[in-house]
């Protein structure tokens, strides 16, 4: 049809982003909340949350879709076989938000070794002295950072434990020789055993069927006692309920967590601890890395819906 217009779906809450990327004439954006169903119709491009599980029912209403351009790193919640077999291609943001992640991970590794949030909220109430054993906490230097995955916010989370005068080891399929000679990281050959030695135990991982639940039951129980639990990546990777029990028997020293298994909803076993800090999900959340994620995603979908080759194109 002369003048169609090119009809792409954009997920509302990124409309905060829209003046930083230019909407070509023929294109025609549908904004989307987050709550609303899809609707059905010829849009050729989606640019979702990763809260939207994009799969085959919902490919089955866009008959004509050539890209999803998730606004993530991670895209769990896409149904890869499912893009594939219709050939619609995918993207992520990758890079643009390792560093936010990477020092959301340390302000969380941080809160929970020197047990900031316990302490703000006795400062604030007031009843308190200066005391030789006043929330006492664990001293970071000389301890040992376990990344689960050495990827690029695995790595910048490794690079940060430096000036921290932490030693920094990581388990990973795939061998980093330069982050092991830039900062002396060292990799080990199985989860047993990154579990086992680590001191601060930090997930930089994918959630997939390999890496569901991978921090269960057996792997907490082989902590240290005194160990602290990060995860920023996907709740799915850690075992919650196991996770509770583990920290309310004092099985281990403590965690702090950005992602939970069926997030938003959090384990109230979760929020009756106190050694345990929990974010939602903030990860990504800084002005400027969410505006760059928007302009990678954007960029992904233009190319996508024309047919040309994505920036970041993933499966
Ligand atoms: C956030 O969790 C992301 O995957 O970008
Ligand atoms: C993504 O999670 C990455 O570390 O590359």
């Amino acid at each position: 049809m002369p003048g169609a217009k090119i009809r792409v779906l954009v997920a509302e809450e990124v409309r905060y982003f829209l003046g930083h990327v230019d909407v070509p004439a023929d294109v025609e954006i549908e904004w989307l909340s987050a709550s609303a169903p899809i609707p059905e119709g010829d849009y050729k491009g989606i640019l979702p949350l990763l809260s939207r599980r994009i799969d085959d029912a919902v490919l089955d209403r866009l008959p004509q879709l050539a890209v999803v351009a998730n606004y993530a790193v991670g895209y769990d919640n896409i149904d890869l076989e499912a893009t594939r077999g219709r050939g619609v291609a995918v993207s992520n943001t990758p890079d643009v938000l390792t560093e936010a992640t990477a020092d959301l991970t340390w302000s969380l590794i941080l809160a929970v070794s020197r047990r900031i949030v316990e302490a703000e909220r006795l400062a604030r109430q007031g009843e308190w002295a200066w005391g030789p054993t006043l929330l006492l906490g664990t001293q970071l230097s000389g301890r040992t950072l376990g990344l689960l995955g050495a990827g690029r916010i695995g790595q910048a989370v490794g690079w940060r434990a430096i000036p921290f005068g932490m030693e920094v080891a990581y388990w990973d399929r795939v061998a980093q020789p330069d982050f092991e000679r830039e900062i002396g990281a060292r990799r080990v050959a199985s989860l047993a055993e990154i579990v086992a030695l680590a001191d601060v135990l930090s997930i930089h991982l994918q959630l997939s069927d390999e890496t569901t639940r991978l921090i269960g039951r057996d792997e907490l129980a082989a902590m240290k006692e005194s160990a602290i639990l990060i995860n920023t990546a996907r709740g799915g990777i850690v075992d919650e309920d196991a996770l509770c029990e583990a920290l309310d028997s004092g099985k281990l020293g403590g965690a702090g967590l950005d992602v939970y298994d069926g997030e938003p909803r959090i384990r109230e076993c979760l929020k009756r601890l106190s050694n345990v800090v929990l974010l939602p999900h903030i990860g990504s959340a800084t002005e400027d890395t969410r505006r760059r994620m928007f302009e990678l995603a954007w960029g992904n979908l233009m190319l996508g819906v024309r047919g040309e080759p994505l920036l970041t194109p993933v499966g």
